[in-house]
């Protein structure tokens, strides 16, 4: 029963996390989008407006226009875009404890990695979210805010910096995931912190008919530039898990970096695309390193280890697997317990389940969770030459 309510309550906050990303990181693309494709021409504006567009959706003509500044009066009904931002934070951080705290040793700590006790581990993740954020906005508030190329570049390696040092406190899934954490964490801050506080100055500044501080505002748009060029990269972390193949390679890091930097690319070709100095080399340089990543992840086709035992040598059948399936892994895939739907009823549910199996337990080495049961290398050779058998 405690089971099961727990259960529903992640399901909950993982729905509560999706729906409210999408609403932000949508907002987000829309207003882009629409600052984008401004028509500008001053003669076919009014005066004091910068640029307006015609739209239909839904059955009906929408008509927007962006002021050059700020009406002269404000409106009655102001809307702002913030509460969508503040819930994926708060949904996503209960998912992270529900997950990958609750269940650290599962998901966060792997002892083949480094022996963390559940205490270090979760210390370890909170203190790099707050740290994450402390750093980037001391380095956007410091000298280097004057330069965003060069400020790009550091923030940049010091994000590549933390996905290396994650790597080494945690396993391959917990570390992503906490790489994703703290980028969306300095997202939401951004927007918390700087990005909302500027917005009620320039509001207040219409209020109260004086100049609102430039300085303010440029500070909110180069924080927003971040969170821009920040979603795609920390889209693709929300998902790693789905695949073992990036986050349990031998070089996790690297390929994380690639994916980033992918994203990055991407989102910076849907960012430029529209103006008159259109840079081809964009998308097909993104496409390089997500080609780069791909390479790199592809599995190492096995050589089995060679035995002075003959006996050993021959071929693995369904049989023996099965032992070592009981023994190591119907604690968590019986009839009853089916942790990820999975089940192992018998010999066949193995036979049936080959591919997912072989991945899970040789290529990527991510079964069991932690190795929480002690699977050892000899046990999985014995899996890889069951599943060879299992293809002639
Ligand atoms: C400590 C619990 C635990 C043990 C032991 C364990 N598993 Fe799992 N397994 C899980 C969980 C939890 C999932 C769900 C996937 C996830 O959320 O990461 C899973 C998922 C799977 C999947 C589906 C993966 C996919 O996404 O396609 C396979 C296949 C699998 N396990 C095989 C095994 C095999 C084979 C063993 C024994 C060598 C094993 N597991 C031992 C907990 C365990």
């Amino acid at each position: 029963m405690l089971g099961h309510i727990q259960d529903w309550v992640e399901l909950l906050f993982r729905w509560g996390h999706f729906i409210t990303g999408i609403a932000w990181i949508g907002a987000s693309f829309y207003f882009n989008w629409l600052e984008n494709q401004l028509d500008r021409r001053p003669a076919q504006n009014r005066d004091g407006i910068a640029g307006h567009l015609w739209a239909v959706h839904g059955g009906g003509f929408y008509y927007l226009e962006k002021y050059q500044v700020a009406p002269g009066k404000l409106p009655e009904v102001l809307h702002w875009f913030k509460w969508e931002a503040y819930f994926t934070w708060i949904t996503g951080f209960v998912l992270l404890v529900l997950v990958y705290y609750l269940g650290a040793e599962s998901y966060l700590i792997d002892p083949r990695v480094a022996d963390l006790s559940v205490a270090t581990a979760v210390a370890i993740g909170i203190v790099t979210l707050v740290a994450s954020w402390l750093v980037y906005d001391v380095l956007c508030r410091s000298p280097l805010g004057e330069r965003p190329g060069l400020l790009s570049l550091v923030i940049a390696v010091l994000l590549v910096l933390l996905s290396f040092g994650l790597t080494q406190l945690y396993g391959g899934r917990g570390a992503f995931i906490h790489v994703g954490a703290a980028i969306g964490t300095i997202m939401v801050a951004n927007v918390f912190f700087v990005i909302i506080p500027n917005q009620r100055d320039l509001v207040d500044a219409v209020k109260e008919g004086r100049e609102p501080d430039s300085a303010k505002g440029k500070a909110g748009l180069t924080r927003s530039r971040h969170n821009n060029y920040l979603t795609l990269p920390v889209l693709f972390i929300m998902l790693s898990n789905h695949y073992p193949a990036t986050y349990a390679h031998e070089w996790n890091w690297v390929v994380l970096a690639l994916i980033m930097a992918g994203g990055v690319l991407v989102r910076h070709y849907f960012n430029v695309r529209h103006l008159p100095q259109r840079k081809v080399w964009i998308l097909p340089a993104g496409a390089a390193f997500l080609l780069a990543a791909f390479f790199l992840t592809m599995p190492e086709s096995r050589e089995p280890v060679a035995s002075e035992d003959s006996a050993d040598a021959a071929e693995v059948g369904t049989d023996v697997v099965w032992n070592i399936v009981e023994n190591r892994c119907l604690a968590c895939h019986s009839a009853d317990i089916r942790q990820g739907g999975i089940a192992f009823e018998g010999k066949e549910d193995v036979e049936r389940l080959a591919d997912a199996v072989h991945r899970m337990v040789v290529e990527t080495e991510t079964m069991p969770p932690g190795n929480a049961t002690g699977v050892t290398d000899e046990e999985r050779e014995k899996f890889h030459r069951w599943f060879q058998g299992l293809d002639e």
